[in-house]
C-alpha cells in the first residue's frame, strides 16, 4: 500500500548580528504575507529575554513557551491564532532564565518544534548577536534569514555571526534581508559589500532575498499593533513582503528531524577576529 509522502515544514529563523534592525517587523509581516498566500504559518518566538512579537500584533498571551519548556502547558495550549492569518508559540519578556536557557531546554524547544504538524512555514524570531541560545535557534532551523540594515555595526556584526555560524557548526547558507533602504541600488550596494566578504574570508556565497524600503509606515504600524502589509498591500514596502514570501514559498523544507543533533560547547572567542 502506498503512503503519502511525509510534508515537511520549511524552517526558517529570522535573526541579525545586532538588535534593533527589524527582526521582529520582518518576521510578523512576512508570515502575514505567507498566510494571505494560502500557506499555514506558525511564529515562534524565539528572542526568549526581549520577546515582543505579541506586542506587535496586539496579544496578551497568558501562556507562553516558558509554560511549555517547564511542563505546566501543551504546546497546543500555548498557540494562539493572530489576526495576520498566521499562528504564534508566544514566549516572555524580561524573565532572566529564560535569556539563558540551558542547552538541554533549546533541545526541548527542538523538540516541541519537531512534534507540531499542520504547518508549512515556521519562523523562529531570534534575539541578535552570537550569544549561544541565539547560535543553537539558528542552528536547529535548516534556513537562517539574517536581517542586516545600512549600519557599519549592523554590516559587521551580521559578518560576525555568519563567521562564527560556519566556523563552530559549518553552516554556509544564509539568506540576506537588508531592511530600511532607501531604494533597491542601496540594498544591493549592501548585499554585495556583505556577500564580498563572505566569498573571500568564508569562501562561501549567500543568497539576497531582496530589500525592504524605510518607510515612516512602519513605525505607525508597531504603534498600532498591526502588520503593515495587512494595512496596504498596495505599498511599495508591502510589495517587497510579497516578494520575499514568493521566494521563501518555493524553498523545500528539509526535515527538522533529520538535522543531527545541535552541538554543545562555548563559543570561542578566537572565532570572532
Ligand atoms: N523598514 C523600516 N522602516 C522604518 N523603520 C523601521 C523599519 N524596520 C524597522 N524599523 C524600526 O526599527 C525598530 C526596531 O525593529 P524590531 O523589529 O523591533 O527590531 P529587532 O527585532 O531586530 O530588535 C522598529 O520599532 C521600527 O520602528
Ligand atoms: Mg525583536
Amino acid at each position: 500500500m502506498s503512503r503519502n509522502p511525509i510534508k515537511t515544514p520549511i524552517i526558517a529563523t529570522v535573526t541579525s548580528g545586532k538588535g534593533g534592525v527589524g527582526k521582529t517587523f520582518v518576521t510578523v509581516n512576512l508570515a502575514a504575507s505567507l498566510a494571505a498566500r494560502g500557506r499555514r504559518v506558525l511564529v515562534v518566538d524565539c528572542d526568549l529575554g526581549l520577546a515582543n512579537v505579541d506586542i506587535m500584533l496586539g496579544l496578551h498571551p497568558r501562556l507562553t513557551l516558558k509554560d511549555v519548556l517547564f511542563g505546566s502547558a501543551a504546546p497546543e495550549e500555548v498557540i494562539l491564532p493572530t489576526k495576520a492569518g498566521f499562528d504564534l508559540l508566544p514566549a516572555c519578556s524580561g524573565v532572566r532564565e529564560m535569556a539563558q536557557l540551558l542547552f538541554e531546554k533549546i533541545q526541548i524547544v527542538k523538540k516541541v518544534i519537531a512534534s507540531l504538524e499542520g504547518y508549512d512555514v515556521m519562523l523562529l524570531d531570534t534575539g541578535a548577536g552570537i550569544a549561544e541560545t541565539v547560535l543553537q535557534f539558528n542552528l536547529l532551523a535548516p534556513r537562517n534569514i539574517v536581517v542586516l540594515n545600512r549600519e557599519l555595526t549592523s554590516i559587521t556584526d551580521s559578518y560576525a555571526m555568519m563567521k562564527v555560524m560556519h566556523q563552530i557548526f559549518g553552516r554556509d547558507a544564509f539568506s540576506l534581508i537588508v531592511n530600511a533602504v532607501a531604494d533597491d541600488r542601496e540594498g544591493e550596494k549592501i548585499f554585495s559589500h556583505v556577500d564580498g566578504i563572505c566569498r573571500r574570508f568564508l569562501g562561501f556565497a549567500t543568497d539576497y532575498l531582496g530589500p525592504i524600503y524605510r518607510d515612516e509606515a512602519v513605525p505607525r504600524s508597531i504603534l498600532r499593533q498591526e502588520p503593515l502589509v495587512l494595512a496596504g498591500t498596495g505599498s511599495r514596502t508591502a510589495a517587497c513582503f510579497g516578494h520575499i514570501a514568493g521566494v521563501v514559498s518555493r524553498w523545500g523544507g528539509p526535515c527538522l528531524r533529520a538535522l543531527p543533533a545541535a552541538q554543545t560547547g562555548p563559543v570561542a572567542r578566537e572565532t570572532l577576529h
